[in-house]
C-alpha cells in the first residue's frame, strides 16, 4: 500500500519515527514534509497536499500529525473527499475506517506515545471499508453537503 504522511513542527518527531516504521513494515511511504524542523512552520502547508493526494489516488491512505491532531484534522477536512479524523484510541482506528470510511488518520506529536501512535497507524492502514448499506447510506448524506444539494 502506498501511503502519505504529513506534519509541521508539534509532530516532526513521531513523523520520522513513524515514516521509519512504515518503511520497515513494507509500506511505500511519500513523504509530505516537514522535511526539517522549523519551529515557525504551518502544517496546512503539508497537510493539504496531503490531503490533495488522497484524493487524487496518487496515495491510498494518509497519516497527518500536528502538535494536537486538531489543525491537521480540520485543514484535511476541508478538502473535498477527505474524511478524516484525530484518533487516539485503538477501537476508533478500527472503526473509523470500516463505518466511517476514513482516509485521513490524525495524531498530535505532544499527546501521543510513539508506541501507542504505530499501533494506531497500523490498525488503520490494515481495516477496511465495510461496505454496510447502512454506512453508505450515512456517507452519502455526508457527502451530499460537499456536494452543496444538502
Ligand atoms: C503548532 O505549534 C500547533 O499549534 C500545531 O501543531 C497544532 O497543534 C494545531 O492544531
Amino acid at each position: 500500500m502506498r501511503i502519505g504522511i504529513a506534519t509541521d513542527h508539534g509532530g516532526f518527531g513521531l513523523k520520522e519515527e513513524l515514516l521509519t516504521q512504515l518503511r520497515v513494515a513494507g509500506y511505500e511511504v511519500v513523504d509530505f514534509g516537514a522535511h526539517c524542523l522549523n519551529p515557525n512552520d504551518d502544517y496546512p502547508d503539508f497537510v493539504i497536499p496531503l490531503a490533495r493526494a488522497v484524493v487524487a489516488g496518487e496515495v491510498e491512505r494518509g497519516v497527518a500529525i500536528c502538535g494536537s491532531g486538531v489543525g491537521a484534522a480540520v485543514c484535511a477536512n476541508k478538502v473535498s473527499g477527505i474524511r478524516a479524523a484525530i484518533i487516539h484510541d485503538h477501537f476508533s482506528a478500527r472503526q473509523g475506517v470500516e463505518d466511517d470510511h476514513m482516509n485521513i488518520i490524525c495524531m498530535g506529536g505532544r499527546t501521543v506515545g510513539p508506541a501507542v501512535a504505530w499501533d494506531l497507524v497500523q490498525t488503520f492502514l490494515t481495516a477496511e471499508f465495510s461496505q454496510a448499506e447502512r454506512h453508505l447510506r450515512r456517507l452519502g448524506k455526508v457527502a451530499s453537503l460537499e456536494s452543496g444539494s444538502q
